[in-house]
Parts: structure tokens; C-alpha cells; sequence
């Protein structure tokens, strides 16, 4: 990763600031955006980064930032767009202003961040992961919203894959199943929740997202240069059955 820029967002905490360090780990030039400016400072100054204040559901925020990482860094290699939030509403429970919102971060903050980077990738023969969910490839109770979105960020990786092959782009995203970070911890407080997540899960664990991480740096690696429009399941085995 020596001499390649990367932005992450969503890079504050979680899936994103493990990602984050391997790529820095890796001597990656790295660059979080997230909406938290506070904790994304710290882990930042923590990880040996750049942080920039970015909100992934408004256009113009996402456009501003990749366009002046490239002005910084004369380039962008890679962009891994995780910022993500989540919801617990059936149908019947969520309510417009809820699935707006979910929607406007989850799946459009995917599209913006690609759309603003794609011109820059296609200089640098680069690539876009995104962080989909299992929840993009199955369905489940209270997560209307959020099973849209991530089916949707699925969809998006496939036809956006094929739009940027020509250019030696690729495109791929990791589908995690449940992993241990802020995320999920407030529903995990729930034992009929947790009974159901360690119970669907063949390994019969949550995961670390160093475990997410590294399947990241791989998917951005010389070694996965055959592997385009892929969303990959990083799940414990959960979508196996
Ligand atoms: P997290 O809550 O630790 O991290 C999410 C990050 O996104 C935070 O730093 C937050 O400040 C940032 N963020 C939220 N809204 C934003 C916005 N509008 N603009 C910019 N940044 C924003 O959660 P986690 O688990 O690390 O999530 C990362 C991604 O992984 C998300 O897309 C999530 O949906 C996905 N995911 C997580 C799973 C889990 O079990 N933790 C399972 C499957 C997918």
C-alpha cells in the first residue's frame, strides 16, 4: 500500500477506523471522513491519519472532500465508503422520516462517495469497496430500512463494477455479518436479540473488525486483481443457510 491514498469514511470508530490503521499499517497515505469530528480527530492523531469532516449523505460535502484529498495528495487510490447507520423498525413501525434517512446515508452516501472518486480512480487504475451488510443479501425482522439500503449498495457494487471495468476500476463490497462495535452494542444489550444473532451464525461468535479489516486491504491489494462486482460475505457463515 506504500504510496497509495485512501479515504475511508465512516473511519471514526468500528469496521471503519480498524480499516483504517491496516491501510496506515500497510504505509498507506490514509484519510477518514465521518460526521463524528471529534472522535474522528482522535483516531486520526491516534492512527497516524487525516481526518476531514464529511457527511455522506449530502452531495456536496462528499464531492468537496475527495476533490480536496486530491488536490492534498495529487491522487486517490482507493475509497472504501463504510459510513453506515442502522434501524429496528418492521413496516409497520418505521415511518418516512426514518427510511429517508436511513436511505440517505446508507445507499446514497455509497454513491456519492463512488461518483465523486470515480474520476480520480480511473487515473489510478483504483477501486471502491463498499460495506454492504448481509442484511443487503438476506432479509430479517425490523430492518426494513436498513435491508432496502444494503440490498441496495449490493445492487449498485454490481452495475457499477461493470460501468468501470473498461477503466480498470474495480468495484466490490464486503457484506459483514455482526460485529463487535458501536453499532450493534446497544441491541447485543437485548438477549432475545443476541440469542439470535449467535444462534444464526454457524461460528456461533460476533466478529472483530479486524476481521472485516482484512478482507479490506485485501480486496485493495494487487492480489485480488481479478475480483470485481463481488459482494462478499465476511459472516461467520450466517447467509450459508
Ligand atoms: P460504527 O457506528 O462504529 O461506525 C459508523 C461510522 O459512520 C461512525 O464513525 C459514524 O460517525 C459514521 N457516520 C454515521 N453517519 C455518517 C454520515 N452521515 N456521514 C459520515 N459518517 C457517518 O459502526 P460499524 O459497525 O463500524 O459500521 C460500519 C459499516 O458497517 C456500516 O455501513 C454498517 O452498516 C456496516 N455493517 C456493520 C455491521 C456490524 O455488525 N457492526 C454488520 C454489517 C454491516
Amino acid at each position: 500500500m506504500e504510496g497509495k491514498v485512501v479515504f475511508i469514511t465512516g473511519g471514526s470508530t468500528g469496521i471503519g477506523k480498524s480499516t483504517a490503521e491496516k491501510f496506515s499499517e500497510k504505509g498507506a497515505e490514509v484519510v477518514i471522513g465521518d460526521i463524528n469530528k471529534e472522535k474522528g480527530q482522535e483516531t486520526a492523531e491516534e492512527i497516524g491519519a487525516e481526518f476531514k469532516e464529511c457527511d455522506v449523505a449530502d452531495w456536496e460535502s462528499v464531492k468537496f472532500v475527495v476533490d480536496s484529498i486530491v488536490e492534498e495528495y495529487g491522487r486517490l487510490d482507493v475509497v472504501v465508503n463504510n459510513a453506515g447507520i442502522g434501524s429496528t423498525s418492521t413496516i409497520e413501525e418505521m415511518d418516512k422520516e426514518e427510511w429517508e434517512k436511513i436511505i440517505a446515508v446508507d445507499l446514497d452516501g455509497v454513491m456519492h462517495g463512488t461518483k465523486a472518486a470515480a474520476p480520480h480512480l480511473k487515473e489510478t487504475e483504483g477501486c471502491v469497496i463498499n460495506t454492504a451488510s448481509i442484511y443487503g443479501l438476506v432479509g430479517d425482522v425490523g430492518a426494513t430500512a436498513y435491508n432496502a439500503a444494503k440490498g441496495g449498495v449490493v445492487n449498485f457494487t454490481r452495475s457499477v463494477a461493470n460501468d468501470l471495468a473498461e477503466h480498470n476500476v474495480r468495484v466490490n463490497s464486503i457484506c459483514p455479518g455482526f460485529i463487535d462495535t458501536p453499532l450493534i452494542q446497544e441491541a447485543m444489550d437485548d438477549e432475545d436479540f443476541k440469542n439470535h444473532v449467535l444462534g444464526e451464525t454457524p461460528l456461533g461468535r460476533v466478529a472483530e473488525p479486524e476481521e472485516v479489516a482484512e478482507v479490506m486491504v485485501f480486496l485493495a491489494s494487487d492480489k485480488a486483481s481479478y475480483i470485481t462486482g463481488a459482494n462478499i460475505p465476511v459472516d461467520g457463515g450466517w447467509t450459508s443457510h
